[in-house]
């Protein structure tokens, strides 16, 4: 339904538990190298459960080398603590890529600065920033319940 993209992510079990995630929602995972971890590495496979085989995932060389096989009308949104646009305000439409960036220091500035409009936060205090698995939960999740809105049950 979506597209979650986790741009060099270096923490096993964040990346399982994002693979999950994608599952639950039939979204696409894209993983931009490099990665801290190998594909193989048992602590991704524990977090993604048994489901980590059906997950659809990409591996991309670098986020500019997916970005030129995205196609309009997909629109990318950039996912930071430094965006002033709240999660929530946006309308997400199926196909949107949601970029995120990795544990240690987050999305580079060079690419928010030149997508200052399509950046957007996750509001919160007393903390620097969110886990990178549960930033993905919250405006994935959004981004479902927008495309449900009308619909009864959890069918
Ligand atoms: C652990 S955070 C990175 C921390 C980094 N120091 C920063 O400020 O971006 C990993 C990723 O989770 C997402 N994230 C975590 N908390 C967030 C928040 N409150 N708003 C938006 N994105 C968040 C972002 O994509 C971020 O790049």
């Amino acid at each position: 339904m979506f597209n979650v993209v986790l741009v060099e992510p270096e923490i096993p079990p964040n990346t399982g538990n994002v693979g999950r995630l994608c599952l639950a929602t039939e979204s696409t995972l894209h993983l931009v190298k490099p990665f801290g971890f190998s594909l193989d590495d048992r602590q991704l496979k524990r977090a993604g459960l048994d489901y980590w085989e059906d997950v659809e995932v990409k591996i991309w060389d670098s986020l500019p080398a997916l970005m030129k096989t995205k196609r309009a009308p997909d629109r990318c949104f950039f996912v930071t603590t430094k965006a002033k646009r709240a999660y929530w305000d946006v309308k997400f439409q199926p196909g949107d890529y949601l970029v995120f960036g990795r544990e240690t220091k987050g999305l580079p500035e060079a690419l928010l600065a030149a997508n200052r409009e399509s950046c957007i936060a996750i509001p919160m205090h007393g903390t620097r920033s969110l886990n990178l698995a549960t930033a993905v939960a919250i405006v994935l999740f959004e981004a479902v319940r927008q495309q449900r809105s009308g619909k009864d049950g959890v069918e």
